[in-house]
C-alpha cells in the first residue's frame, strides 16, 4: 500500500472485508507493507490497520519479494513512476484514478503493463455502487432503445475560500504539478468513465472551464503564486452511437458536497442516478401502462441486484465503502480466472485522452477529437 491518506483507508478496508464477505475467493490479501513519505504515519496507519511493516520508501515494496501487487493511494504525480517500476518489477497494480497527470505520462503506464503483463486495474469505483451496475445491466439489456442524451455533474464546494491555500499535505489537488488538473482529472474523470462504460466511447468535445481564484498562497513555498488548475469545467460531446453528452463538474457549488449525478434518455426509457440517494435507482419506462406511467424509484437492496447478496437482508442499506470492496473482490475473482480486471489501465488511459482533449478545448476554444477507441 503507497499512501495512509483516504484512498488507503479505503482500500485497506476493502481487503480486510474480503474474507468475510467473498469467502470463496481462491486468492486473499495480506497486507504487508504500507509506505507513506512522512515516517510517523507510515508506523502508525501500519498498528492501526495491521500491516505487518512500514517504510517511507516505496521502492522498498518493489524489491520485495513477498510482495505481489501494488497498491497506489498516492497523489496523481507519483502514479506514473511508481506505476513503471512496479510493472517492472513484475508486481500485479491497482491504481487510484486519474491514471496519470497526461495522456503523455499514462501511455507508457500501460505500455509497462502490458509488457510486463502483470494485472492491472484503475479504482473508477463508482462502476461498482450497485445502482450504477443494475444501470449498466438495463442500458445493455436494450430496454432503452436508441440513446439521445447522456448528462453527468460532479458538483463540490470545499475550495471556494480564497485563504485555502494551495498545494502540500491534504491540498495536492490544488496544485497543478500535483495533480495535473482540477475538476476535470478529479471529478470529470469518475463521470467520464461511467459514462464511456454505460454509452460507450467518447468521439469529440468542445469545453469550457474557470480558475475563480487565480492566486493561492502555496503551502510548501510559503508564496502567493498563480493557480494552475481549473475550479470548474463544462463540457459537451458526442458519443460514438450518435447521443449528445453534457458534462459539469465544479468545487464551487455552494451547498453541494459531492453530489455525483448522471441520467440517460434513450427513445423507450430513462435512467437517472443520484451519490446522495446512492442504493436508489430512477427508472422511466415509455412502454408502461399509461395511466401509471412515471418514475420508479427502485431501492436496489434486494438479494438479486448486484453485489447485494454478499451483505444483508433485503431493504437495509450498503454504503460508499462497499465500492471498493466490490472493486476489490471483482480484482481477486479476475485473479483467480485469469480475466482482465475493469477497468485496466488501458482503458483508463481513453478517459485520460478524453480528459486532455477536454482541457485542450477550453484552452483553444475549439473542438477537440479524443481519438478514444472504446
Ligand atoms: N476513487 C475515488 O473515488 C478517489 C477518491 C479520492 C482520491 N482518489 C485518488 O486517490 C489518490 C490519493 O488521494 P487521497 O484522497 O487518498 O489523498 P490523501 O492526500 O488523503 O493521501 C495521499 C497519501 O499519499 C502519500 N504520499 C504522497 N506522496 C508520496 C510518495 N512519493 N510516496 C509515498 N506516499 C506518498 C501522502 O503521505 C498521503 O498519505 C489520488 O490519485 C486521488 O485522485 C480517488
Amino acid at each position: 500500500m503507497i499512501g495512509t491518506g483516504f484512498m488507503a483507508r479505503a482500500h485497506t478496508n476493502a481487503y480486510k472485508r474480503l474474507g468475510d464477505f467473498f469467502p470463496e475467493l481462491g486468492h486473499r490479501p495480506v497486507l504487508s507493507t504500507v509506505c507513506s513519505r512522512t515516517p510517523g504515519r507510515a508506523e502508525a496507519f501500519a498498528e492501526q490497520w495491521e500491516y505487518q511493516k512500514f517504510t517511507t520508501n516505496w521502492q522498498e515494496l518493489l524489491d520485495d519479494r513477498n510482495i505481489d501487487a501494488i497498491d497506489i493511494c498516492a497523489p496523481n504525480d507519483v502514479h506514473a513512476e511508481i506505476a513503471i517500476a512496479a510493472a517492472g518489477a513484475g508486481k500485479m497494480i491497482l491504481c487510484e484514478k486519474p491514471l496519470a497527470r497526461t495522456v503523455e505520462e499514462a501511455q507508457p503506464m500501460v505500455d509497462a503493463v502490458n509488457a510486463a503483463g502483470v494485472m492491472n486495474t484503475v479504482w473508477y469505483n463508482y462502476r461498482r455502487v450497485p445502482a450504477v451496475t443494475l444501470a449498466k445491466q438495463i442500458i445493455d439489456s436494450g430496454k432503452l432503445g436508441r440513446i439521445f442524451h447522456y448528462r453527468a455533474n460532479f458538483l463540490q464546494d470545499w475550495t471556494i475560500n480564497p485563504e485555502l491555500p494551495q498545494g502540500g499535505e491534504a491540498l495536492w489537488r490544488l496544485d497543478i504539478n500535483a495533480a495535473g488538473s482540477g475538476v476535470t482529472g478529479d471529478l470529470l474523470a469518475h463521470c467520464i468513465d461511467t459514462a464511456m462504460w454505460l454509452n460507450g466511447g467518447i468521439r469529440d468535445v468542445s469545453a469550457v472551464t474557470e480558475t475563480f481564484i487565480k492566486e493561492r498562497k502555496h503551502q510548501l513555498t510559503g508564496q502567493v503564486e498563480k493557480v494552475g488548475i481549473d475550479d470548474a469545467c463544462i463540457f459537451h460531446c458526442h458519443f460514438d452511437n450518435g447521443s449528445l453528452g453534457l458534462f459539469e463538474a465544479t468545487r464551487y457549488a455552494r451547498g453541494q458536497k459531492a453530489l455525483y449525478t448522471f441520467e440517460i434518455n434513450g427513445e423507450h426509457a430513462s435512467i437517472r442516478w443520484d451519490l446522495h440517494d446512492q442504493n436508489r435507482l430512477e427508472y422511466f419506462d415509455h412502454n408502461d401502462e399509461s395511466i401509471v406511467r412515471g418514475w420508479r424509484s427502485i431501492h436496489v437492496s434486494d438479494s438479486d441486484q448486484p453485489y447485494i447478496k454478499r451483505w444483508w437482508i433485503p431493504g437495509v442499506c450498503i454504503g460508499y465503502e462497499h465500492t471498493f470492496v466490490h472493486h476489490a473482490a471483482d480484482f481477486f475473482h479476475c485473479l483467480d480466472t485469469g480475466e482482465a480486471c475493469s477497468p485496466t489501465f488501458e482503458e483508463a488511459l481513453e478517459t485520460q485522452k478524453v480528459c486532455e482533449a477536454v482541457l485542450e478545448s477550453a484552452a483553444t476554444r475549439s473542438w477537440q477529437k479524443t481519438g478514444v477507441h472504446w
